[in-house]
Formats: structure tokens, sequence, C-alpha cells
């Protein structure tokens, strides 16, 4: 067993004893450009719980940092938070290799967990709101389905308050550092608003209701500790709670992202005129041409924005493919409360025009004004429509924003 890896003791009962994913770059389409970790927790008291495990590769590294604690073999328990490969890929390793008493996940988990390993594993299924008791240990488990999968669900460990959340309240950030209040703040709070925008942006209803449900139950908490990235204690556990109640509700700001495509410039010239009438209307804009922006920035971007405007020329009969990647992309999270219009230059068809109002219909974009086409190049009476345009929708943002 390689001894260079430590567990980290982060409360009375329970450590650390996950794995820094430093190489990776991208997480089903979300490019995570600081890297990631994967969090395992080990509680140590008259029992012994594994809570959750690790990305497959990185069995060998949490596996050492159990064994800098406990002898694995002495693990009592696994809890099985969430079932996605990221936190139970090494789960079946860690199971020949720990042959605990039990494996616990929710119903929908334990159901997940066979389809992924086959039954083998003999996972018991909780209850909503059940409260176990592990030896000394006092274990609620609280059901929070797609946040981020139907399977997934909270624990809440009593004995040291700590709410370990699996997916939620992480973000992908790759670091030496434990906790969220060791972390430089500009990364911290960039990399947790990334990782809502791109993962749990669609499922922010069912945010709402589950911080209703989890504020009904009085639980103290000293922190959260999510699978991904640092971990919440102190002023850090109200911080993020409320950015998720903030984030959630989805109210447009004053902010406009221009985001587009261009083949001869001509679509550009179009986005960078209605950025100027967005300005000159009195709201801040992000101007994001798909040659220079990845499709998770753009997300991102609009997390805290109140429009979207997007352009593309015709290529072939379609908007061009970065356009077709990013406006995919951003209509599968489900933005809500967005106002906007399209734009493009093309040659002879066209098409690319109406296919990104449609999409913006399909979100439920608010259309303002018109959509604007250009036949090759934008002149000056082009550029100025696009201009007013720019203006029509400023004062229509402010009117939504209520400023
Ligand atoms: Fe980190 Fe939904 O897995």
């Amino acid at each position: 067993m390689n001894d260079s890896y430590k567990a980290i003791k982060i409360s009375d009962h329970a450590y650390w004893v996950g794995a820094v994913d430093w190489s990776i770059r991208d997480f089903h389409g979300y490019t995570t450009e600081r890297g990631s970790t994967y969090n395992a927790y080990l509680l140590v008291g008259d029992r012994i719980v594994l809570m959750d495990t690790v990305k497959a590769p990185f069995f060998d590294e949490m596996m050492a940092r159990v064994a800098s604690v406990v002898n694995p073999e002495d693990i009592d328990y696994i809890i099985s938070n969430h079932s996605e490969m990221d936190h139970t890929g090494a789960l079946p390793a860690t199971v020949a290799a720990v042959k605990p008493e039990k494996v616990f996940a929710s119903a929908m988990g334990a159901k997940a967990l066979a389809k992924h390993y086959g039954p083998s594993l003999g996972v018991t299924a909780v209850k909503d709101g059940e409260n176990m008791r592990l030896g000394n240990f006092d274990l609620t488990f609280i059901e929070t389905r797609m946040l981020h999968w139907p399977d997934s669900m909270f624990t809440y460990f009593a004995n040291d308050a700590v709410l370990f959340s699996q997916d939620g309240f992480g973000m992908h950030l790759a670091t030496s550092e434990r906790f969220a209040d060791e972390v430089d703040p500009c990364v911290l709070w960039d990399e947790a608003a990334r990782y809502y925008a791109n993962i749990i942006l669609p499922f922010s209803s069912l945010v709402m209701k589950l911080l209703g449900k989890v504020g009904g139950m009085n639980l103290k908490m000293n922190m959260i500790t999510p699978d991904h990235g640092p971990i919440w204690r102190g002023e850090g556990v109200g911080a993020i709670l409320d950015l998720y109640a903030k984030w959630a509700e989805q109210r447009p700001n004053n902010k406009a992202v221009v985001v587009f495509d261009t083949m001869w410039h001509s679509t550009e010239k179009m986005a960078r005129a209605i950025a100027e009438g967005l300005v000159e209307g009195g709201s801040r804009v992000k101007v994001m041409p798909m040659h220079s922006h990845h499709r998770s920035d753009v997300i991102t971007e609009l997390l805290c924005a109140g429009a979207i405007v997007a352009g593309s020329p015709t290529l072939n009969n379609n908007m061009l493919p970065a356009m077709a990647d990013v406006m995919t992309y951003v209509k599968g999270l489900k933005p809500l409360n967005l106002i906007g219009q399209v734009f493009g230059s093309h040659g002879w068809s066209g098409e690319s025009i109406s296919q990104l109002a449609n999409i913006l219909k399909e979100m439920k974009v608010e259309l303002v004004g018109e959509s604007i086409k250009v036949e090759y190049v934008p002149d000056d009476a082009a550029l100025k429509k696009c201009h007013d345009l720019g203006r029509q929708i400023a004062v229509r943002l402010a009117e939504t924003c209520g400023k």
C-alpha cells in the first residue's frame, strides 16, 4: 500500500479519504479547467463507515488514505449516496477488499447500482427520512431525487453535525486545501457557480424544495461535505446555502450574453453592434464568440444574466456547428426567465436564423423586437438596426429586472 497518501481528519469522527484528480478537463461536456476531487469519507467510532467511494482509477489512493487510519478490512458499512461512476467506480473493488456487513443506498440507488455492477453487491435500500444507528453513530438519510440523479440522497451525521451531500454544493476543483475557507475566494465562488450552472441548474425547482425540506428539519450543520471540491464549514455553510437559494430562483439580472459564431466576420460585426446598443441602453454585456469560448463558459455567464442574443451565419442550410453545440447544451440546462433575439448573416438561404429562433422559443425565451438577417456583409444601415436591437433589448431587460 502506498503510504504517501494520508487521511485528513475533518471532525471528531470523520476523515476525508478521497482522491484529487489534477488532470481531468472534461466532465461529460463540462470543461473542468481546474481538475476535480472525488471525496470519500471515513467515520470511525464503535463501528467504521465508509461514505461513498471514488472513481475507479483512484481506488488505490482512497484505500491508502483509509489504511492510514484503520485497517480497511475493519470497515463495517459502506453508504453510497449517489450511484454515478465518479463515486462508485471503485465500489465493487472496495466491497471485494473490505467485505462490509452492508452497503446502503436509497431504493433508486440500490436499483442503479445493480444495473451498473450486477446484483452481487447486495445493496440494502434505505428510506427517505430513515434514521439509523450504527454503533454510536446517528445517521439520517434524506432522498434528493434528481440532485443529481434519481438515486441521489444526502446522509446527515448527527454526532458531528455533518451533512454528506454527494454532488450537492460541490464543485470541480482540484486543490491541496480541503476546506472552502482555505481556498482563494475568487477561485472558490467562480467554480461553485460554474458547477451549479453546468450540473445543477436544470433541477433548480427541486433545489428550492430541498432547501425548504432540509431547512424544515432544523438540522445543526457544522459542515457540508460534498463529493467534489472543498468542504464547507463555519460561515461557508450559510454562504453556500444562500447562494443555492439565489441561483435556484433564477431571477434575471441586467446583463446580456451575446453568443455567436462567424464565418467571414459579418455576424461578428452584427454581434458587436448589438453589444454596443446593449451597453448604451444600460445593460452589462458579455460577448462570447464560440471560436474562443467553451459551452460551459456560456451557461455560467447565463446563470447571472437576463438576456441571450444568439447569432450565426448559415452553412449548408444550418447554423454553424459551434452554435448548434452551445445551443443544444444551453437548452438542456434549462435556464429560465430570459429575454433575447437572434441574428446572423447569410449568402442565399439563411436558415440559421429560424433555427436559432426556434431553439430560443423552446427555451421559453421572450423574443424582443425582430430578428435580424443580413445578406453577405452588413452595411451601415444593417449595423444601425443591430445597434437599435441592442438598445431595445436593454430597455426590456431593465423592465424585466425592475431597474
Ligand atoms: Fe459527481 Fe453525479 O456525480
